[in-house]
């Protein structure tokens, strides 16, 4: 079988990388220097050429700062060019597995949200990666999409790195409490997704959640960083959302509910803290 990865150099492509370096089916790493997937003709010559199985949709715009003052190219990444990728596969009869985000939630819930609670967006980022997510369905490909929260890992910028080298070099910072979610590890996604691939279960399409298990603070997940990497001179102090204003709005509340995802691959996942410490190992 032949997997085409967009967006192969960002955090998931480069996890996606080590996850499938032993499978004996043909990885194909693109971005956008070789596959710029806001392009239809780039598209089309590449499926022409290659005999494409399965897409993984690893590209994405995903600044959710900048896209306040830039939604215009965040919706080419995230809906424009996933609308053609996802005819493309319908073209080509192969399977599009998409990574979606917990900011199409609106964040008011008090209880883990489950793929069937509507989405109402609160950011432009948010907006659209939901517009994608609608472009698939309406393209009736074969998909498979997988939203996913609060991404982070060894490769490229991130949280995780961000509140390791703070906490390594200053003596207090502060972190936002006021907001819960779930962090995922982009080696976790990756070898999920992978694991998809490899059981032959890519054809049980559909939406689903995936993030680590648990849940925590923006907070929570700064100290427990710290702690996991040795950095015991730093003070993190607790900040409110107010305290620590941003562009864009993020939700308050984003937890996502797995148990969709777990009934149905049979894929076990670990708790926050435990793929922490495998990412950590990394570093
Ligand atoms: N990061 C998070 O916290 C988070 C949370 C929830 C969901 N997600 C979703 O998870 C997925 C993976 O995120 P990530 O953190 O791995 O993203 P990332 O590190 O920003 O990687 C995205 C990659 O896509 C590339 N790209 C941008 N425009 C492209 C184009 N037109 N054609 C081809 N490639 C293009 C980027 O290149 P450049 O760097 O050159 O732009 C980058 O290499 C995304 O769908 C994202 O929306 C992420």
């Amino acid at each position: 079988m032949t997997i085409l990865v967009t967006g192969g150099n960002g955090q998931l492509g480069s996890a996606l990388r080590l996850a499938s370096s032993g499978s004996s089916h043909c990885y194909l790493f693109t971005d956008v220097a070789e596959l710029d997937i806001t392009s239809a003709e780039t598209i089309e010559a590449f499926f022409s050429k290659e005999s494409v199985d399965i897409v993984v949709n690893c590209a994405a715009y995903t600044a959710v700062d900048d896209a306040e003052s830039d939604e215009a190219k965040a919706d080419l990444i995230n809906h424009k060019a996933v609308a053609l990728l996802a005819e493309a596969c319908k073209r080509h009869n192969a399977t599009l597995i998409h990574i979606s985000t917990d900011y199409i939630f609106s964040g008011e819930a008090d209880a883990p949200y489950t793929e069937e609670c509507n989405p109402a967006p609160l950011n432009a980022y948010g907006r659209t990666k939901l517009e994608g997510e609608r472009a698939i369905a309406e393209s009736e490909c074969n998909a498979i999409i997988l939203r996913t929260s609060w991404l982070y890992s060894e490769f490229g910028r991130n949280f995780c790195k961000t509140m390791r080298e703070l906490t390594a070099t200053r003596t207090e910072i502060k972190v936002v409490a006021d907001q819960f979610g779930t962090p995922t590890y982009a080696g976790d996604l990756a070898e999920a997704i992978v694991e998809i691939i490899e059981s032959g279960q890519y054809s049980k399409f559909g939406i689903y959640n995936y993030s680590n298990e648990g849940e925590c603070s923006w907070y929570d997940f700064a100290c427990e960083i710290a702690r996991q990497s040795g950095n015991i001179g730093c003070k993190i102090c607790p900040c409110t959302t107010a305290d620590y204003p941003t562009k864009a709005v993020r939700p308050r509340y984003s937890v996502l509910d797995k148990s969709k995802f777990v009934s149905t691959f049979g894929i076990e996942i670990s708790q926050w803290q435990e793929a922490l410490a495998e990412c950590i190992k990394k570093f």
